[in-house]
């Protein structure tokens, strides 16, 4: 077995309807992806799981879903106006533009010339207009991170969910971030989604917290199926820290093009909060001097025994969406020679994240009664609730196992002419491939059992 490189993961996941290329039609986008087909399952089951580990398993985290435009007075009070920067290098002679920390010596990539200009700071921030003026009064940013609305909802979801410390909030949401140079597929992208969690806790805990939650990402990423010798652990450095963040762990996976961060897990102190709490007079936004709109909101929680209000620290575990895709494809990709010496492609992923959990394969599709006994079984299996059941009718059988292997169909269900008479059916194993012939009666029970 052996794992795929960029392009063949580039090629299965457009061949099989996992990942395009925003505006293919037209040329494309840098940096821009849409999700296909299976691409949108293997996603949505991702971020569920994350939910389900993250809120559902807990008594301490609620969950939120908050506006993408986002006032800019937030960015501002965050630090991102200011700092959310990446050194940008121009070269003179070809015009091309770069991250100057992504080049590996002082010639331009592109050309080859020396001639480059020095690094200057380039806000990664998109900006649009609110409305129908478009002035600077009604400019709003796309969120650079989900984290900003939570701490803007820290009081909103303390009065109405009456928690005490420690308690988190989770988000998942689209980002969006103006990348000098995209590139690795879905690894850095413009538009992209977060599963962000911010865990509020007591000053003095935070330590201990950070630890827990390092921990315990690390796990959750090889419960989803990813082998453990794909994942390191990164102490970010001083230097390279945000600037929000007291420390900061990645969890860092190899992807096709190296070892790189899946994961961040950053200790944000009371930077946050306290930042949206300051009060100032005036602050400068886009140039423009704004009086007097700064928050008097107090994000803090009262200690019920001290009564002593409390600005909590904030424990961040913020994962991408995209890279987990990517690093789960990644790992579920195998290429295996078979006994008779041929090879097929197989995508094992669990079983939970399979974009189609079973697929219902008529073995003749010109057949009126097989044709309709099949459709009956995929809508009756449909209503298990247990994800997306198929009917596959695009090809012979083994075409459609060798697709269904693929994107990662555990089971394949062949309604043949037996099943006329007897009501049985065969079900393929996607890992063994082998099959078994069981009672149509039977196969709800055992489905669940092997997907669960
Ligand atoms: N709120 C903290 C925060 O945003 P980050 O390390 O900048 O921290 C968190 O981003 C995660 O978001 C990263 O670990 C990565 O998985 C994902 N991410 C960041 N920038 C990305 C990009 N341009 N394309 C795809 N994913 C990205």
């Amino acid at each position: 077995m052996t794992a795929p490189n960029m392009e063949e993961l580039v090629s299965l996941c457009k061949r099989r309807g996992f990942i395009f290329q925003s505006g293919e039609i037209y040329g494309g986008v840098r940096g821009l992806y849409d999700f296909g087909p299976m691409g949108v399952e293997l996603k949505n089951n991702l971020k569920q799981a994350w939910w389900a580990e993250m809120v559902y398993s807990r008594d301490d985290v609620e969950g939120l879903d908050a506006s993408i435009l986002t006032h800019p007075q937030a960015l501002y009070y965050s630090g991102h106006e200011d700092t959310f920067t990446d050194p940008l290098v121009d070269c003179r002679k070809c015009k091309r533009r770069f991250r100057a920390d992504h080049l590996s010596s002082a010639k331009c990539p592109n050309c080859g010339s020396e001639d480059l200009t020095d690094p200057r700071p380039f806000n990664l921030m998109f900006k649009t207009n609110v409305g129908p003026v478009e002035d600077e009064d009604s400019f709003a940013y796309l969120r650079p991170e989900t984290a900003q609305a939570i701490f803007m909802n820290f009081k909103n979801i303390l009065d109405t969910r009456s928690k005490s410390l420690p308690f988190g909030i989770a988000q998942i949401g689209k980002a969006f971030r103006n990348e000098i140079t995209p590139r690795n597929f879905i690894f850095r992208v413009r538009e992209f989604e977060q599963m962000e969690l911010e865990f509020f806790v007591e000053p003095g805990t935070d330590e201990d917290w950070h630890r827990l939650w390092v921990d315990k990402r690390m796990e959750w990423w090889q419960s989803q199926g990813i082998a453990p010798n794909q994942l390191e652990r990164y102490d970010v450095p001083a230097d390279e820290i945000a600037h929000y963040s007291k420390a900061t762990v990645d969890v860092m996976y190899r992807f096709p093009h190296g070892l790189e961060e899946l994961e961040g897990i950053a200790n944000r102190t009371d930077f946050d909060l306290g930042s949206h709490t300051k009060q100032q007079d005036t602050l400068e936004i886009n140039a423009k001097v704004i009086q007097n709109e700064h928050s008097t909101t107090k994000l803090a929680i009262q200690d019920q025994n001290t009564k002593k209000w409390i600005v909590p620290y904030v424990i961040e575990p913020s994962a991408g969406v995209d890279r987990g895709v990517l690093a789960i494809l990644n790992d579920a990709y195998q290429i295996e020679t078979l006994d008779n010496g041929k090879t097929r492609t197989v995508l094992s992923l669990k079983p939970h994240l399979a974009p189609i959990k079973t697929a219902v394969i008529p073995l003749k599709q010109n057949h009126d009664g097989i044709m309709s006994k099949a459709s009956a079984l995929r809508r009756q299996l449909q209503k298990l609730k247990f994800g997306r059941v198929l009917l596959e009718t695009s090809g012979n059988i083994g075409k459609s196992y060798r697709k269904h292997d693929e994107v990662g169909t555990p089971f394949c269900v062949t309604v043949d002419f037996q099943t006329l008479d007897d009501e049985t059916v065969t079900i393929r194993d996607r890992d063994t491939m082998g099959q078994d012939r069981v009672n149509i009666s039977k196969l709800a029970d055992l489905l669940q059992s092997r997907l669960d």
